[in-house]
């Protein structure tokens, strides 16, 4: 938390949007601009180390970078009398954590318009700039007043630096929100890419129809352990909202699948199952690797002759360039797996159980 907050220049606060470990964001007059604009302020206590102000400044680059209409957009990064803070768009709405907590769960339509939207965002950031979010969470994801879907907070975001030669260096910080984490970025020992956020996404869609998370009433620790688990899966959805299709939950399974290797592997993909979806179209029973969603398939689905086919490899776009100043934490070091098997028992341990934006304050707005 912020002791006492100067006045910072060119800005009049209006009020907290938000407050999470290491940053808080306000509403602000931008007297420069002319305009309502939010303004993200990393805290300037104690805990704001070197590397958390050089991932803060490559959040605001890399948000100003990427201009596309689903992604919140910064505009200025300074660093007053020690209080780092950047500008952006703000967002005149509220985000799907928020709304969650109001309504309980959202309609399949509604979900498949997020889901639909954030897919489109990150295709662009994917493919034009190689940026995995790394984050995605209902907290994450906002709504304006127009009903358009924009994603927010790429604190957390990576820039995939595929080597040719295999050798690749992980940063320090790519980590996640436990009830949505990848099992990729649990185990930390591979470069993620797009099909993290896709899982992510999905776990996040569960939450947002169902009104349960994927893993709950676990601890940190153990929901991210569950991600990993084969033998840990959710419920079909349908269990909690018997009115969402078959098709619906057949796209969060094939998001959920545990291996990347077997996920859904691309943001087009993700989009035209989406549109299958809302045409109502029954898909084929997906066999081989566990998802982290189990479905109960109606019988005239599970007789599909076509069920014996072997899961094939899928096929993930490679990214065209990326992001032009990305700042690599961690240096050259290269991170251990996060999680290990223990020689003596042969179960799976969790060497570093760091949770990162676990939670998250949000003041709602008053007409709700
Ligand atoms: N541009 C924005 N306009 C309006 N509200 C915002 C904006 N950015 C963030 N918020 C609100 O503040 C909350 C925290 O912002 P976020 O960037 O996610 O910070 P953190 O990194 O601390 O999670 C969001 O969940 C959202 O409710
Ligand atoms: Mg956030």
């Amino acid at each position: 938390m912020n002791k006492k907050l100067p006045p910072l220049p060119n800005l009049e606060l209006l009020g907290k949007l938000g407050e999470g470990g290491m940053s808080t964001v306000w509403k602000a007059n931008d007297l420069l601009r002319g305009e309502t604009v939010a303004v993200k302020i990393l805290n300037s206590d104690l805990t704001a180390s070197d590397e958390d102000i050089a991932l803060f400044k490559a959040e605001a680059r890399t948000m100003s970078e990427i201009q596309h209409i689903g992604i919140v957009r910064s505009y200025d990064i300074n660093c007053y009398e020690g209080i780092w803070y950047y500008t952006m768009e703000y967002v005149d709405g509220y985000n799907f954590n928020a709304l969650l907590s109001r309504k309980q769960h959202l309609h399949e339509s509604d979900c498949l318009l997020i889901c639909e939207s954030i897919a489109v965002a990150l295709d662009y950031a994917w493919n034009n700039f190689g940026v995995v979010h790394c984050d995605i969470k209902p907290d994450n994801i906002m709504i304006n007043t127009d009903g358009v879907i924009k994603l927010t907070d790429l604190g957390l975001c990576h820039t995939f630096q595929y080597l040719k030669d295999g050798m690749r260096d992980i940063p320090d910080h790519v980590m996640g929100t436990p009830a949505y984490i990848s099992p990729e970025q649990v185990y930390g020992d591979i470069e993620p890419d797009c099909r993290a956020d896709i899982y992510s996404l999905a776990a996040s869609l569960y939450h947002l129809s169902t009104g349960r998370m994927l893993f709950p009433g676990l601890g940190n620790e153990d929901m991210m352990k569950a991600h990993c688990d084969e033998t840990a899966q959710a419920k079909d959805p349908r269990t909690y909202r018997p009115d969402l299709s078959e098709g619906f939950c057949q796209l969060l399974e094939a998001m959920l699948v545990k291996n990347r290797d077997y996920r859904l592997p691309s943001w087009k993909d993700v989009c035209e199952m989406c549109l299958a979806v809302e045409q109502g179209v029954a898909f084929k029973p997906r066999k081989g690797p566990v998802s982290s969603l189990s479905l109960n398939l109606s019988e005239s689905v599970q007789d599909d002759e076509f069920d014996e086919e072997p899961a094939e490899l899928m096929h993930v776009p490679e990214p065209k360039k990326r992001v032009f100043h990305f700042f690599k934490g961690g240096g050259k070091k290269k991170r251990e797996p996060q999680i290990q098997i223990d020689p003596e028992s042969g179960k799976k341990i969790l060497r570093k159980p760091k949770a990162v934006n676990a939670g998250f304050k949000v003041n709602k707005p008053v007409d709700w």
